[in-house]
């Protein structure tokens, strides 16, 4: 139920939002909310911080108070966010609390963005589809990496075929060695290793740029079992988005055993005929590497990396490289939306320069932006259900065709008919 007692005038107008999950991710979702704020999309009123972890809460809702000069109520379950009255909430829970919480806020009709990858498993993200085909909410995947200007312009002259009809995409994501990523749960295969962690947002970007991928055969390998903590103590920081990580990173053990495979040696195959080359390789010693290349019947694109800023290269046969404005003049039409536009200073944009952190901000912004337009019936959400179900498919494809030793559909995959390698993971789950 609903509380009004409490509500300014201001607010009604707002939409009344909880950070479910104040980590790393819920505490940098609030830079986001500030950063959109500050571009003058003052759409949501943040009434909640919510974390069984009651000192994580609170650092968000005290770094909250100095951003929007309220401070949100600290709370450690969804009854007592019922109490406080919220209409929306944003899930930055860990991966195995995403359907929970999800099924959970859509049955009671809160508006629902949750976090990639949309949740642990490919029966835990259809759990999820179906309370959102039940509910009236609108449910939103967070899926940063395609709000990135650079990945619009990218999508804008593939759809032009400046490049011609696509043909094949090489991806590759090579470095990591024996260090641990950001935490620990990031490394056990039960609450979403590496592969699903990262490779999500990837799977992602390949359906956005490529269109739905048909099937996947891979070879995947646990290299590093034993990762490391650089931070441990207090040492140096290790990898640390956006700063955030510290304190959590210093009481992590220094070393700990890995239980999720770190690589992924892939072939795919998409539905419009393009094959892809695929390794993600969080495990590699050496000479590191990261390349996402699409070649087409005209020439071929080479992009930077996401939230990077950096250069698209497009060459097309019998011409010289095009790596600067020149790119824009192939797509005349191509536009960013009015809050990217306001966010990062620019509707037609080919390149952007900020420190990470802020380009972090800004592109989450971005996703409370398209949230906040799906709840006021002006859109539908950019990601749902269903492309969050995809891209979590897509990730566990490589594992199941590993432990099969078969190609995978995945067809397959979202009807859940494959599932040798989740099924250990569900039944821990529960479901
Ligand atoms: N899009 C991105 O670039 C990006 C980057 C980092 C993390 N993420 C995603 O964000 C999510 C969180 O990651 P993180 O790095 O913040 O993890 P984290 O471990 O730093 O934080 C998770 C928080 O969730 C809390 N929590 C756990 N169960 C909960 C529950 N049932 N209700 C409320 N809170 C609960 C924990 O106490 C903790 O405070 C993950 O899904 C991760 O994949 C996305």
């Amino acid at each position: 139920m609903r509380n009004n007692r409490y509500r300014t005038h201001r607010e009604i107008q707002k939409i009344r939002l909880a950070i479910v999950g104040c980590g790393g991710m819920g505490h940098r979702h609030m830079y986001g909310l500030a950063e959109l704020h500050r571009a003058g999309w003052e759409k949501f009123a943040l009434v909640g911080a919510c974390d069984p972890v009651q000192a994580n809460a609170e650092s968000l809702a005290a770094q909250a108070e100095e951003r929007f000069g309220t401070k949100p109520a600290v709370v450690g379950s969804l009854e007592e966010l019922a109490a406080v009255g919220v209409d929306a909430v944003d899930v930055t829970t860990t991966p195995p609390y995403h359907h929970t919480v999800a099924v959970e806020t859509l049955e009671r009709g809160w508006h629902t963005m949750v976090e990639k990858p949309m949740g642990l498993t490919v029966r835990a993200c259809n759990l999820i589809c179906r309370a959102a085909d039940a509910s009236d909410a609108v449910l939103s995947v967070a899926e940063n990496y395609r709000r990135d200007p650079v990945n619009r312009l990218a999508k804008a002259l593939l759809d032009a075929e400046v490049i011609g009809k696509p043909r094949f995409l090489i991806h590759h994501a090579i470095g990591g060695s024996n260090r641990m990523l950001i935490s620990v749960w990031r490394h056990q295969k039960d609450q979403s290793g590496v592969l699903l962690d990262v490779g999500v947002h990837y799977s992602d970007m390949i359906e956005y740029l490529l269109g739905e991928v048909d099937t996947v055969y891979a070879q995947t390998r646990l290299h590093e079992p034993i990762r490391h903590n650089p931070a441990a103590g207090s040492g140096e920081s290790g990898s640390n988005p956006a700063g955030v990580y510290t304190k959590w990173q210093q009481k992590m053990p220094a070393e700990f055993e890995a239980t999720a495979e770190d690589a992924a040696y892939a072939t795919l195959t998409f539905k419009n005929g393009v094959v892809g080359q695929y390794i993600e390789d969080h495990g590699a010693w050496g000479q590191g590497s990261w390349l996402r290349q699409i070649h087409g019947s005209k020439g071929s694109m080479t992009l930077p990396g996401d939230r990077s800023g950096r250069l698209i290269s497009l060459n097309i046969a019998g011409q010289e490289t095009i790596n600067d404005e020149r790119l824009l003049s192939l797509v005349p039409d191509f536009c960013l939306d009015a809050v990217t536009t306001d966010l990062f200073g620019g509707d037609r944009l080919w390149r952007y320069e900020f420190p990470f952190a802020q380009t972090d901000a800004k592109i989450i912004a971005i996703e409370y932006g398209d949230f906040a337009e799906a709840i006021a019936g002006n859109r539908t959400v950019e990601v749902d259900a269903y492309q969050g179900a995809r891209s979590v498919a897509v990730s566990y494809a490589m594992l199941e065709s590993c432990a099969t030793g078969s190609i995978v559909s995945l067809d397959a995959m979202l009807d859940e008919s494959v599932d040798t390698y989740q099924r250990e993971i569900d039944e821990g789950l529960g479901i």
